[in-house]
């Protein structure tokens, strides 16, 4: 089973789904969480992740300088020896030292077209610029912001909403959905195509 060390900042809704996915979804039997982590040892996340099951881990991010902090927070994930890296409203620009250590294995949703908008407030970005839709994107972490290869885009109707609860609402239950989905097919891909027993 691939091992997953899901990182987040904050509430943890997507942690939340992926835990799930994995418990008895599209994840099960795939892969397995080897540790939750978060930059904020108050974060709620955290602590609905330990409830779920789930080993956790933190480190607190304030008045730490960037390249140390991950060098860190790279020594504290490897002790958990993840397949992926899965970021889940982690917010935090990853240095090139955590990049390096989990190359190609790093993995973030984002919710709007990555070509369009990147950082933060994508949903308040949509809903002030009246967007008929939004792509939720699932994409490889590389150097840059929001600027790696992306595995996945789903769309989210966002006609009819007035609200941006309503536009949150709508995108985080199709963030949920493709998150777990994209990871599952990432983790066949990558698994050794097996030969049946002659
Ligand atoms: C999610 O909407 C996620 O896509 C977004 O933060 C939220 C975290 O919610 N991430 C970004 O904006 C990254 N640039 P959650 O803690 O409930 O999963």
């Amino acid at each position: 089973k691939a091992r997953l060390a899901i990182l987040l900042s904050g509430r943890g809704s997507n942690m939340v789904a992926l835990v799930q996915a994995v418990q008895s979804g599209v994840l099960s039997g795939l892969a397995e969480v080897a540790v939750v982590f978060s930059n904020k040892p108050d974060a709620p996340g955290l602590e609905t992740a330990a409830a779920m099951g789930c080993p956790t881990a933190s480190r607190s991010s304030q008045g730490c300088k960037r390249a140390e902090f991950d060098a860190d927070v790279v020594e504290v994930l490897q002790q958990y020896q993840p397949d992926y890296v899965v970021l889940a409203g982690y917010m935090r620009i990853l240095s090139p030292t955590f990049i390096r250590a989990f190359a190609g294995r790093i993995l973030n949703i984002h919710p709007a077209d990555t070509h369009q908008h990147q950082g933060l407030h994508a949903y308040e970005w949509a809903f002030e610029n009246q967007l008929p839709e939004t792509k939720i994107t699932v994409h490889l972490v590389d150097e840059g912001l929001d600027t790696g290869p992306i595995l996945a885009q789903h769309p989210v109707d966002l006609r009819g909403t007035d609200t941006l609860a309503e536009v949150e609402r709508r995108g985080l239950a199709v963030e949920h959905r493709v998150y777990a989905e994209t990871l599952a097919h990432l983790i066949k891909q990558a698994q050794p195509v097996e030969h049946g027993l002659h």
